[in-house]
């Protein structure tokens, strides 16, 4: 079996202090937020996988329907060496339909901030795949990426539409400087969830494995920072932006309280029903995923969709 390696691009101890930063910043902020970033731990991975499995959560299913259609195609189209992933978190499922069909493929180098994640999804494709290369980073995405010396060219996918979870502004410079990875001949493919029914949407986030999800960022923090929030006074809500068109999840405070984060010195008092902002999840139109493309230098290529446009991949290269 081909060796796990595994760089850190973040120092040992990034992944602590950028979670006080973080907490300090969002619960001092007004209104109060956390970024999503921080559920993912290896019990947060675990329900998220359990999310991706309901009947009401269509993005994970309607993606791997594309991928196994559209594989073979991306494929011949960009004939990667070398497979780049960004979020790829602990199971790597539809990432599969990429690996089987790229009949050339050196690397593959799966980018998440997760460790364990990392460690799950690298040692179970090694296991399937004795002969893969597999070259882990430990790296947040949003921050400098120096990718492992590999043949080109190089895929870097970016999957499940968690570009959604990143505000307009922020999407913006991580677009630019995925951009400004890619070599010629490079591509970037680009999960997208779609504008659609707000009531399909909702019904997708409005849920108790869901809710389950949003409260692990909480016990994170008790855990990291042996903060003593009380998961049972807070409530998990959903509501759809029509202005921005993302759903944002919160979690609202049932009660007066104060919670007590002793590694941040810091006492954070919420009002009887108080929201704190966890997540925005953006949903895309293609006319204006275009001009975010374009506008950070990146070309549409192809477009992949499901026959009701549920979800779109989209494939795109350096502009000229
Ligand atoms: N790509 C998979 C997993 C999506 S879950 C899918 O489509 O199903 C989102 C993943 O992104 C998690 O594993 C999380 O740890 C990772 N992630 C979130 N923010 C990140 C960041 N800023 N840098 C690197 N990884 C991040
Ligand atoms: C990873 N990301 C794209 C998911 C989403 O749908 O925004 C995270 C998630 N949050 C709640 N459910 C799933």
């Amino acid at each position: 079996m081909t060796p796990f390696r595994l760089t850190r691009l973040l120092p040992k101890d990034a992944t602590g202090a950028d979670l006080r930063a973080d907490v300090r910043h969002g619960l001092t902020s007004t209104p109060k937020t956390l970024p999503p970033k921080w559920f993912y731990d290896a019990h947060g991975s675990e329900l998220f996988k359990k999310i991706t499995e309901l009947a009401v959560y269509y993005p994970t299913r309607a993606e791997d329907e594309i991928l196994a259609a559209s594989a073979a195609e991306i494929a011949a189209e960009t004939g990667a060496r070398t497979l780049v992933e960004l979020g790829s978190g602990a199971y790597s499922e539809k990432t599969r339909h990429l690996l089987d069909a790229l009949p050339g493929l050196h690397t593959y180098v799966p980018v998440d901030v997760s460790e364990s994640a990392l460690r799950q999804a690298g040692q179970a494709l090694l296991v399937e795949r004795p002969f893969l290369r597999v070259h882990a980073m430990i790296a947040d995405f949003t921050g400098t990426l120096v990718l492992p010396e590999t043949p080109g060219p190089r895929l870097v996918a970016f999957l499940g539409s968690t570009i959604g979870n990143l505000l307009p502004a922020e999407r913006a410079v991580f677009l630019a400087s995925v951009r400004d990875l890619l070599a010629p001949g490079d591509c970037l493919l680009l999960g997208t969830d779609l504008v659609k029914d707000p009531s399909v949407l909702v019904a997708a986030y409005d849920n108790a494995p869901t809710s389950d999800f949003n409260k692990n960022v909480l016990s994170v923090i008790n855990r990291e920072l042996g903060a003593d929030f009380d998961l049972d006074a807070f409530d998990h809500a959903v509501l759809w932006d029509v202005a921005q068109e993302w759903i944002e999840m919160r979690l609202r405070s049932r009660t007066e309280q104060t919670v007590k984060i002793p590694a941040l010195d810091l006492a954070v008092d919420f009002a009887e029903g108080e929201e704190l902002r966890t997540e925005i999840s953006a949903k895309f139109r293609l006319p204006s995923l275009v001009n975010e493309l374009s506008s950070c230098g990146l070309e549409l290529s192809h477009w992949f969709t499901t026959p009701a446009a549920q979800f779109g991949l989209a494939l795109a290269s350096p502009s000229l």
